[in-house]
């Protein structure tokens, strides 16, 4: 079976691209490396030591992604490449890690925590947060489930909610290092609690995540410190 993968050199689309080759997938990247370095592709080589084609393109250019396919036997696509415009990054809480991340590392100076009245254990937003690899997992299981004919929607998360405090304890207590924050208004639109509920995925796709809050605080700061050094 081979899978395109769009934005396969970023950060979702790479370890997406270690777990398919691991599991004897093959694969062809595409990105145009907008927000990616193309050391990355020599790291999934390196990795997981197979090999497969890349192009550097916008997959955008209808002419240039026509192409691909007829070069190319393609049996699936999975699409990672997408802007994270900054102001949509701030909106959407999913991202928070990045966030503390650069937080902890002095990039930024303070996390602001929207909203500290929520009807929550300790006043903050809380929500689901998935280890990278588990997300990647989960394609590769939905992949391999292709057989099956129409339209398929997987929720891929922990099924636990963990507030905006929550992290911050867990982040600090794991990495030792400290994340300065303060408190600011709600932000329009955010709700008190949401966190998936996975059940078809582990029902129909064999699929759970494995990693627990602890390795995804772990494993971000370790990622971080290690694409800053390079
Ligand atoms: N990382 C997260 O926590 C997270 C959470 C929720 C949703 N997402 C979504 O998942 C997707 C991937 O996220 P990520 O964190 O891996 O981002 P990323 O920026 O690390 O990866 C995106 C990749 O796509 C490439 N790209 C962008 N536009 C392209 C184009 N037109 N043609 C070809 N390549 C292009 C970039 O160069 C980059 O390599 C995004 O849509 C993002 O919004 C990410």
């Amino acid at each position: 079976m081979k899978v395109l993968l769009t934005g396969g050199v970023g950060y979702v689309g790479s370890h997406t691209a270690v777990e398919l080759l691991n599991n004897g997938i093959e694969i062809i990247v595409v990105d145009d490396l907008s927000n990616s370095d193309k050391k990355v592709i020599e790291s999934i080589k390196s990795i997981t030591g197979k090999d497969f084609k890349f192009y550097k393109i916008d997959y955008k250019d209808r002419e240039k992604l026509e192409k691909v396919f007829e070069e190319n036997q393609i049996d699936a696509v999975v699409n990672f490449a997408g802007y994270k415009a900054v102001g949509e990054s701030v909106r959407k809480p999913n991202n928070l890690m990045p966030y503390i991340v650069r937080v902890a590392s002095g990039k930024l100076k303070e996390l602001s925590v929207f909203g500290n009245d929520y009807n929550t254990h300790d006043g903050t937003g809380v929500r689901d947060y998935i280890h990278v690899v588990d997300l990647a997992n989960g394609h590769v299981k939905a992949i391999k489930k292709l057989n099956k004919s129409g339209m398929h929607i997987y929720n891929l998360g922990t099924g636990k909610g963990y507030s905006v405090l929550d992290i911050i304890k867990t982040f600090e207590e794991t990495t030792g290092k400290k994340v300065k924050y303060k408190f600011a208004p709600r932000r329009e639109g955010d709700i008190d609690i949401y966190y998936a509920n996975p059940d078809k995925a582990k029902r129909e796709l064999d699929w759970e995540a494995k990693r627990n809050l602890k390795d995804i605080c772990r494993d971000s700061w370790n990622y971080m410190v290690k694409n800053t050094e390079e």
